[in-house]
């Protein structure tokens, strides 16, 4: 039997900033209801990646194929409409407008009624934001505004999710929910790219790993278990 196309392709991706090339040929795909980390140390160009497929960073060679088209040269709007849905790095929400407003923007690409839909759900797996929906986001601790992006994502009902660091500078206790939240997005079907550093919660939840190394992925870079592996996933991203 034929196996499906990847919902993501990226193929011979290159990627430069003036004379600093960062990615320099770099292959990679993901299927339909996976959840593929991307590791690798400061620098590696991560963040590079998912802010190429999201249309926010042009490539100077390769393609990019979501769902079958070609998006490599689309503008980042086009391809949110695609449902292709980052969460930054910076998680970039709208510091003195509520919760809710933050999160209903999310919706933006959908209509009234799936907006009220997807508000339900949101706070489903966020009970604390529906707490704190009428709340201003500066006021929300870092997990919250965590979560707050993620739901936000959630409402545009992405088709792939990309998420870079989702753990980034929160506390334990909030690495936690973030995993739990990522393991009920999968379980419920959803398709995520995520840039991870914290190796035990990329562990956890990840079905494949991509470990980007001098602007290439490393061969080491297709490992599907920590155990035993430990080591030579430290040495290949960091070493
Ligand atoms: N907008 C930019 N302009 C110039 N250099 C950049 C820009 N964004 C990232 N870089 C550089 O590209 C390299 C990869 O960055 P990044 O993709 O953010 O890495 P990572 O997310 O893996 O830490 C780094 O050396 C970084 O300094
Ligand atoms: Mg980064």
């Amino acid at each position: 039997m034929d196996t499906p196309d990847p919902l993501l392709s990226v193929e011979g991706l290159h990627v430069s900033y003036g004379a600093k090339q960062v990615l320099r040929g770099i292959d990679y795909h993901v299927s339909e209801r996976e959840v593929v980390a991307v590791l690798g140390a400061n620098g590696s160009g991560k963040s590079t990646s998912l802010n190429t497929i999201s249309g926010f960073v042009s490539s100077n060679a390769g393609r990019i194929v979501f769902d079958g088209s070609d998006v490599t040269a689309l503008p980042a709007h086009r391809i949110f409409r695609l449902g292709v849905i980052q969460v930054s790095q910076s998680r970039d929400l709208f510091p003195f407008l509520t919760v809710e407003h933050n999160l209903r923007l999310g919706g933006v690409i959908r209509n009234r009624h799936e907006i009220e839909d997807r508000l339900e759900q949101v706070f489903e797996y966020f009970p604390r934001l529906k707490e704190r929906r009428g709340q201003q986001a500066r006021t929300l601790s870092g997990g919250e505004q965590q979560m707050a992006a993620i739901g936000r994502a959630i409402m545009a009902r992405p088709r792939l999710l990309l998420l870079d660091e989702p753990s980034g500078g929160l506390a334990p206790q909030f690495i936690n929910e973030i995993g739990t939240i990522i393991q009920a997005l999968k379980d419920d079907g959803a398709t995520i790219l995520m840039v991870e550093q914290n190796l035990a919660l990329a562990f956890k939840v990840a079905d494949r790993f991509i470990i980007l190394r001098d602007g290439t992925v490393s061969d080491g870079g297709f490992v599907r278990s920590l155990e035993g592996n430990y080591d030579d996933i430290v040495r290949t991203i960091y070493l």
